[in-house]
């Protein structure tokens, strides 16, 4: 598998073309950022830590029969994956209130939500991300009603997963965002799964084990990733 051309240059990945049309290279690179990119740092071994993980949890979702892009670890930092149409969407499901949703709603912070909440988001930095809903997709084309109604199943059918697989390894999965794409006809689960997408707290303490540490200037950002990696088993 040859890397090719840099095709996109994100907040913490870049993308890269290969060889083979269907296939491209994530690079998991050490910048963080926050605030639609205002707040920005590199931080040691963070690439690294998160491409691991992230090869974990999408192995795991895979094996549990959820489609994802993932294909296998190619080196410290980089993963080969399918080559998806994405959706410009993001899903977001909460299990415990907290960040924009307490903004937004003016709810109290910490309540568990019975039955979780399922949000939709743009993906549109400049616009800082909008929530929208079901009719907004439909009208303004972005994704099909079928694909709708699998992006909810899907990330609901994560949740069941990963909240188990937190909770036995002594963590809360607060909430997470997950994209997903277009291939060969399939919906799958694209991008990533790491603790920069989503919130995980100690079940004992609520500590924070995820990029809220860095949002918030607590420290030790990643090496609460290595602590959530190694409660999981994650090889490093
Ligand atoms: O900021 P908010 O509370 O809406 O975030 C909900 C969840 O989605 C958090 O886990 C956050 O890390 C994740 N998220 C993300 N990328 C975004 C927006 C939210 O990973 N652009």
């Amino acid at each position: 598998m040859k890397k090719q051309a840099e095709l996109f240059n994100g907040k913490a990945k870049t993308v890269y073309a290969t060889d083979d049309p269907d296939k491209l290279i994530l690079h998991f690179r050490n910048d963080t950022s926050a605030f639609d990119g205002e707040k920005i740092e590199q931080l040691d071994r963070k690439g690294m830590v998160n491409n691991r993980f992230n090869a974990f949890i999408m192995e795991k979702l895979e094996a549990a029969g959820v489609p994802t892009h993932h294909e296998k670890i190619i080196s410290d930092e980089e993963s080969l994956v399918k080559n998806l149409d994405m959706l410009p969407i993001e899903c977001v499901v909460r299990n415990i209130s907290t960040g924009s949703l307490c903004k937004r709603l003016g709810v109290e912070e910490g309540m568990d939500l019975n039955p979780p909440t399922f949000e939709f988001f743009l993906k549109n930095d400049e616009l800082h991300d909008p929530m929208i809903n079901d009719y907004h997709i439909l009208s303004f084309k972005w994704a099909t009603e079928d694909e709708i109604a699998q992006m909810k199943t899907l990330t609901f059918k994560v949740n069941d997963i990963l909240t188990k697989l937190f909770r036995d390894a002594g963590m809360l999965l607060v909430d997470y965002k997950l994209e997903f794409g277009r291939y060969q006809g399939a919906l799958l689960l694209g991008d990533e799964f790491t603790p920069d997408g989503c919130r995980l707290w100690d079940i004992e303490t609520r500590k924070k084990l995820d990029k809220d540490r860095f949002r918030q200037g607590l420290g030790g950002v990643v090496e609460a990733y290595e602590e959530v990696a190694h409660r999981l088993g994650v090889k490093l």
